[in-house]
């Protein structure tokens, strides 16, 4: 079977700092994959690099098969390639109705205004409303977007992502920020995300991570330093020593 996505042995480096090494890295169709590592691991990079922002020194991006290295930001996105940004990217001062149509637009190639509700197609609206529906945000569909409490800001992330109808969806730590009160909505809907879509979620929650991942890879100053199960990884000593610790560990364990 093709991967939904592969890289192959990515490397870059930022002047003199090797910030991703030799990585390699599979999301079969419907992975439910986390990508877990210390601050200033590689992780954000190595999402920019999948996306397109960054372009790898070496090494080759293939989604389904097809090698995406040197093709742009936009044409990855309508190839399938989706991801959330670790830090709130959305029109503030527009609705969530409109943020959303917008991006269906910009899906289909039509964004000559056809964001605004009341020029938008009523079949925009309509898939929209439904995309709303399914995160059950419907009801904040006409606030604007600055304001709804931070974590239905990210559900609006999600949303948007979402709206693109992705094979490969990349979360860089969904609920970062996010009031421990409110944080279940966005992991409610990061459980229910559609099992044919392959998932690669960056997150430092361990309980979080061992809920959602079957597989995980561990990233530490660049490279990937081990990648297996959630019952391997828990049970790597090393990986305790160098980044869980017995604390975090025991608590995946309990809550996992
Ligand atoms: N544009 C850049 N120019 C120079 N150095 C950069 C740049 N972007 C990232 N870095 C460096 O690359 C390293 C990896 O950063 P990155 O943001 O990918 O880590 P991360 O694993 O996502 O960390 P965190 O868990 O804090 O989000 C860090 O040392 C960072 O300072
Ligand atoms: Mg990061």
């Amino acid at each position: 079977m093709t991967a939904a996505l592969q890289v192959e042995k990515l490397n870059r480096s930022f002047g003199a700092l090797a910030v991703t090494r030799d990585v390699d890295l599979v999301l079969e169709r419907g992975a439910r994959h986390a990508l877990i590592g210390p601050n200033g691991a590689g992780k954000t990079t190595l999402v920019n690099l999948i996306t397109g922002v960054l372009r790898p020194n070496s090494g080759r991006v293939l989604l389904n098969g097809d090698d995406i290295t040197t093709v742009n930001q936009a044409e990855r996105a309508r190839r399938g390639l989706a991801r959330t940004f670790q830090i709130n990217q959305l029109f503030r001062g527009l609705s969530v109705l409109e943020n959303i149509c917008m991006a269906i637009g910009e899906r289909d190639g039509e964004n000559n205004n056809l964001w605004r509700p009341a020029g938008a197609k009523p079949s925009v609206i309509e898939e929209a409303l439904d995309q709303l529906e399914s995160l059950k945000l419907v009801d904040d569909a006409l606030k604007l977007v600055k304001e709804l409490p931070y974590g239905r800001q990210r559900l609006v992330e999600i949303a948007i992502a979402l709206s693109q109808k992705p094979r490969v969806l990349l979360l860089d730590e969904p609920a970062a920020g996010v009031p421990s009160s409110e944080s279940h909505l966005i992991l409610d809907v990061v459980a229910a995300l559609d099992p044919d879509i392959a998932v690669l979620i960056i997150e430092h929650d361990m309980d979080v991570v061992f809920r959602f991942a079957k597989e995980i890879t561990v990233l530490v100053q660049g490279a990937v330093f081990t990648h297996g199960t959630p019952q391997q990884i828990m049970a790597d000593e090393q990986v305790r020593a160098v980044y869980l610790g017995q604390e975090g560990l025991s608590g995946g364990a309990h809550h996992g």
